[in-house]
């Protein structure tokens, strides 16, 4: 059987087994996923492990993400540009590739699953972390009318509209100058989810009609999620889709067929209620 894991710190609840072996069922294809608890200071030995006893592909989580960006010898134009990696592939010739599957998960879950325009749409990032850096790319492909990103650490924001302004209309600023804006699409990449924190956010901040998402899921609505459903957000969803999408991308990119993603989010979704 091909080799397949997940690796991160910490990955016990990790769902990217059960999402691999119902594609896999999914698809017949014949394949062996497992789940490694690798912290950061471990990952470059477990991954050298894993892909000289013939592992074929490996997906990487928090904290490894950069890591698994440095580690790869090729890049996809997404991985270059987020300095992110979340799946890595052993190609026919041995070299590793790095591809980030985060961005085009979210942007297949909002526009595919959910039926919600991006383009032309007014967008605000909560943070300006590894997160942001992940979905950016494939977001201003979809040609927003611009993308706001708003942090705590205000310098974190600025640096990454630098990185990515050549891709499209991007700005940054602080949580205070909020009051006076309005957007179309709010998501959450903070890790404030973790802890059932909200960023400061004030009323009137969401369009009518507009959307929340939150990229973190949890079995119980996060506290972005709650706060969506008070400013009567049309949809106020949390990062479940787009952990199946991202899954089905890095599936495809190493079985070569890609899974239908819709069965496997109706499950996920009945088993937390
Ligand atoms: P990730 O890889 O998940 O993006 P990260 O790189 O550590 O994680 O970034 C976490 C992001 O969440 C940061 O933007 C952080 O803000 P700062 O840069 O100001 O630290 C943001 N964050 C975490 N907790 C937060 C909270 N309670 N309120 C607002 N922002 C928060």
């Amino acid at each position: 059987l091909d080799q397949y894991a997940v690796f991160g710190h910490p990955i016990s609840h990790s769902k990217s087994p059960r999402i691999h072996s119902l594609f896999a069922e999914q698809t017949g294809q014949q394949i062996h996923y497992v789940a490694q608890d690798v912290p950061a200071g471990a990952f470059k030995a477990a991954a050298d492990t894993f892909f000289a006893a013939d592992g074929k592909g490996l997906n990487c989580t928090v904290p490894l993400k950069e890591l698994a960006w440095q580690y790869a010898g090729q890049l996809s134009v997404s991985a270059r540009k987020s300095k992110a990696v979340n799946t890595l592939a052993r190609l026919a010739d041995g070299s590793i590739l790095g591809d980030n599957t985060d961005g085009i998960g979210l942007v297949r879950d909002l526009t595919i699953n959910h039926n919600i325009t991006l383009a032309n749409s007014r967008i605000l990032i909560l943070g300006a972390g590894g997160a942001t850096r992940g979905i950016l790319h494939p977001l201003l492909a979809q040609n927003p009318a611009h993308i706001s990103i708003v942090n705590r650490t205000r310098h974190k924001a600025d640096t990454i509209v630098h990185e990515f302004a050549d891709l499209g209309s991007l700005n940054s600023c602080d949580y205070a100058d909020l009051t006076s804006l309005q957007f179309d699409l709010i998501i959450n990449a903070t890790s404030a989810s973790l802890s059932d924190e909200l960023p400061p956010l004030p009323d009137a901040l969401l369009a009518a009609n507009g959307y929340c998402y939150d990229l973190a899921y949890a079995n119980k609505p996060t506290a972005f999620v709650r706060w969506g459903k008070t400013q009567h957000a049309r949809k106020s969803l949390d990062g479940l889709g787009m952990l199946v999408e991202q899954a089905a991308e890095a599936f495809a990119l190493w079985r070569g067929i890609r899974p239908e993603t819709g069965p496997v989010i109706d499950l996920l979704n009945r088993e937390r209620e």
